[in-house]
């Protein structure tokens, strides 16, 4: 007797293709080729190059390839319509956002349709999901141009935003990218990716129909060619980034002293952590919406999957089972799980990549896929930590599978890896989860789900995943800026100080002379050399004491896990310890040359500026967000990690404190270059720092040659984000020396702010002291 049951298991889909006819009108429509939107219009197609359908290598339309020319255009359109969009009220440009969001749900299938046929996924998830928060972001976006002025008073937008994004995901990185820079008032130029321009094309007709203002949203396609013009363009202000660690690195490079403000979401090779005590079924739904998602090709993919080892047979027997059932096909087909790779150059990729793992001895284990460009879900086991296959971002449907003994173990194996993009975890015990989240290197955590997003909750990564962050407030934030200050006298060094070795000074000179402070201690620097200074002898720090120095600041790990109550009272202990010394520091001051007023002054300041730090190390939190139902949103401001701060020349103390509290308070270690002048007056807070508790290695101080050190600090891996107040040189050495592990810097003139008044201080040192870590649990029904 045939049972339901056996019917169920053995039932086969027939197929269930979505309609596509209106999309094909409209790529017939377009058979002559599509130009650039510009300025409000579409220019005629000139030099096209072929978009071809993934599924059936088709040609569907031809696309213009973007001119230095064009791009320039696009700039200066966007340039004249920026003025007047930045000069609108908030609501006005809500408006707007409001306008696109429901033009965008007017338009869904159609986007949906296109999108499928353009990139290559399943029908089912152009639908559900890419269309829906592509709207989603519009609207939430609208509501922040309606709050702009209440929320982010004093701030304004950078002003031309050019954006380049990548192909897995064409018109919600559009959205992700386009939503927040209007609300904020900037304008936008962005080059979609050469394989799958056709929906952010559609959206240009999308946006001239919602009555968009002419020049606000300009597109111009084009390969990477037409990318670099465009990041490279000096008319644009703010460069927005989704791609590949790669071209991330050759626009860091590029836009190095340029002054353009930079945000970078690059690749990733996010760990997939499950638990003895998981609920394996759910953790195996969580695998396929984490790696077998878009063909595995998103950036924040579980393709590292970490499982206890006393369940690993039983959840790998469980996976592959599951991957036999995945149907590889029809991205048009509404039952298609895993639909076309987005261009054979892709597919060769991963083929490659997989083939090498086979050689470097992994066991393959795949599901089907037709012929054509479709790869196999597939399932890696054997692997090393360090092979290919486990390290290399593939950006296909396939994931390693690698057994882990204790949760230290899978904290060590998740963290090893130069990304930090996202990680999934799954146990049904929330300590555990909770621990393994906060431990966990990467900007964005799942707990029992993966591959959540929501226009309200911020995403980005740490390290070689980039900077900056999309969505939420902070990625409000990344599109505002506060007016920089200028220097009337931009700040010049004087030439790398002389070298008189030690000995040769005469003896009561050479007792005179501070060492460097590495570790809690004072430490003679490596080279044996001191310069003179004003007001005596100080040590001439080199490569060696920097390396030092970042050591002796990578074993203080224990700072950033204290209290915010905890670091407060450390910092309260240094500002009264300073207290009690101020005179002393007024004398030293006052023999730079400094008024007896002045040293008053500035002595006084920094005083309240620890205090103030001290404060805030308790009360500058992160925030809860409402995103999607049954989840909470947790984002935690989780410090940069070591910082290399090189300090400007004038208000030798002030500069000092300013920079280094707010890291310190928000639990950074420090490697500090105090002012190449005036060092003494940061050496002298050694005692003051020594007696207040503040554990070694937290602070540490190289004086010397300052451009050269901060190089040492920038090209140096171990440093997580590097501050630079000094020449505009100097600026754009360090940006360009941080590419190595895509360090985070803030770069100014040392000379621009006025540290003694408002702008020394305040919230923006604290943002940038920290990164958000967004956390999503389970909550409620
Ligand atoms: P890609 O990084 O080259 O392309 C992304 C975008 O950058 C495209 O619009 C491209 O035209 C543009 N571009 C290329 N060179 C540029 C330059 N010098 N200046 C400015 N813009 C430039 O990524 P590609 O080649 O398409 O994919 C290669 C690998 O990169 C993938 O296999 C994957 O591993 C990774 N990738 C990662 C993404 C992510 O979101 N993390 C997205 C796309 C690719």
């Amino acid at each position: 007797m045939t049972r339901i049951t056996d019917i169920l298991s053995t039932m086969d889909y027939g197929p269930a293709p979505e309609d596509s006819s209106i999309v094909r009108d409209w790529l017939q429509r377009h058979e002559a080729g599509f130009g650039h939107f510009i300025d409000g219009a579409f220019t005629a197609a000139a030099d096209t190059f072929a978009v071809t359908e993934p599924a059936t290598g088709q040609q569907i339309a031809r696309v213009s390839q973007g001119s230095a020319e064009d791009v320039d255009a696009a700039v200066k359109a966007a340039r004249r319509a920026q003025g007047p969009w930045a000069a609108l009220p908030g609501h006005d440009r809500a408006r707007h956002l409001y306008a696109l969001a429901r033009h965008v749900q007017q338009h869904a299938r159609f986007l949906a349709v296109l999108e499928t046929i353009d990139n290559g996924k399943p029908i089912r998830e152009s639908r559900d999901i890419d269309i829906p928060l592509v709207a989603r972001h519009f609207y939430h976006h609208a509501g922040w141009a309606e709050l702009i002025a209440d929320e982010f008073p004093g701030q304004r937008p950078h002003g031309v935003c050019g954006q380049v994004i990548p192909w897995n995901f064409p018109l919600l990185m559009l959205a992700w990218k386009v939503a927040p820079a209007l609300a904020a008032g900037n304008t936008v130029v962005l080059k979609p990716a050469e394989y799958t321009p056709l929906t952010a094309l559609a959206f240009a007709e999308i946006a001239r129909e919602a009555g968009l203002p002419k020049g606000v949203l300009n597109i111009v396609t084009g390969d990477g060619a037409t990318g670099a013009a465009l990041t490279g363009h000096p008319g644009v202000d703010k460069v927005a980034f989704t791609g590949s660690t790669e071209v991330g690195r050759l626009i860091r490079r590029q836009t190095a002293g340029s002054g353009k403000a930079l945000t970078l979401e690059l690749g990733g090779k996010s760990p997939f952590i499950v638990f003895a005590d998981a609920d394996l079924d759910a953790a195996v739904e969580g695998v396929v919406d984490s790696i077998w998602f878009n063909q595995g090709e998103v950036c924040c993919a579980g393709s590292r999957i970490l499982v206890a080892e006393s369940v690993a047979a039983r959840f790998t027997d469980l996976l592959k089972r599951r991957m036999a059932k995945l149907t590889v096909g029809d991205p048009l087909d509404k039952n298609t799980d895993l639909g076309a790779i987005v261009h054979p150059v892709q597919l060769a990729r991963i083929r490659a990549l997989v083939e090498q793992g086979r050689a470097e001895g992994a066991r393959i284990h795949q599901g089907t896929a037709p012929e054509g460009c479709f790869y196999p879900p597939t399932l890696a086991t054997g692997v090393e930590p360090a092979s290919t296959l486990a390290s290399e971002e593939i950006f296909g449907p396939v994931a390693t599978l690698t057994a882990f003994r204790t949760p230290a173990d899978a904290v060590a194996l998740a963290n090893n890896s130069r990304y930090g993009l996202a990680a999934s975890v799954w146990s049904e015990n929330i300590s555990l989860a909770t621990d393994i989240a906060a431990k966990v290197k990467a900007g964005v955590v799942w707990i029992n789900s993966a591959n959540l997003f929501d226009a309200g909750a911020g995403f980005g990564g740490y390290r070689e995943s980039g900077f900056g962050r999309e969505g939420g407030r902070e990625g409000m934030a990344a599109c505002l800026t506060l007016p920089t200050p200028v220097a009337q006298t931009p700040e010049e060094t004087p030439p790398a100080p002389d070298a008189s070795p030690a000995e040769s000074l005469p003896p009561a000179a050479v007792d005179r002379t501070a060492k460097l402070y590495i570790g809690g201690k004072q430490a003679r620097p490596d080279s044996g050399y001191s310069c003179a200074v004003a007001g005596g002898l100080a040590p001439l720090g080199n490569r060696k004491d920097i390396r030092n120095a970042v050591e002796a600041a990578r074993a203080a790990t224990g700072w950033g896990g204290q209290t915010g109550h905890n670091r407060a009272q450390v910092l309260y202990y240094l500002a009264e310890n300073l207290s009690a010394r101020a005179a002393e520091f007024e004398g030293r001051l006052r023999s730079f040359g400094q008024s007896a007023t002045a040293a008053k002054a500035e002595v006084g300041t920094a005083i309240r500026r620890i205090f103030w730090y001290a404060a805030q190390a308790d009360k500058f939190d992160g925030a809860v967000h409402s995103t999607k139902s049954a989840h909470v949103t947790l984002a935690m401001n989780e410090p940069v990690g070591v910082m290399g701060i090189a300090c400007p020349n004038a208000f030798p103390l002030l500069g000092f404190v300013s920079l280094v509290l707010p890291a310190i308070a928000m639990g950074n270690r420090v490697v500090a270059v105090p002012s190449q002048i005036h060092p003494l007056a940061a050496t002298d807070l050694y005692q003051v720092i020594d007696t207040s508790d503040l554990p070694g290695g937290v602070i540490n101080i190289v004086t010397g040659a300052r451009d050269a050190l901060a190089k040492v600090l920038a090209e140096h891996d171990d440093v997580d984000g590097l501050w630079y107040f000094g020449t505009a040189a100097g600026g754009r050495m360090v940006e360009e020396a941080s590419v190595g592990n895509l360090k985070q810097t803030w770069c100014e003139d040392g000379a621009a702010r006025n540290w003694a008044g408002a702008e020394g201080q305040g919230r923006t040192f604290l943002t940038r002291a920290t990164q958000v870590k967004n956390i999503w649990i389970p909550y409620g029904e």
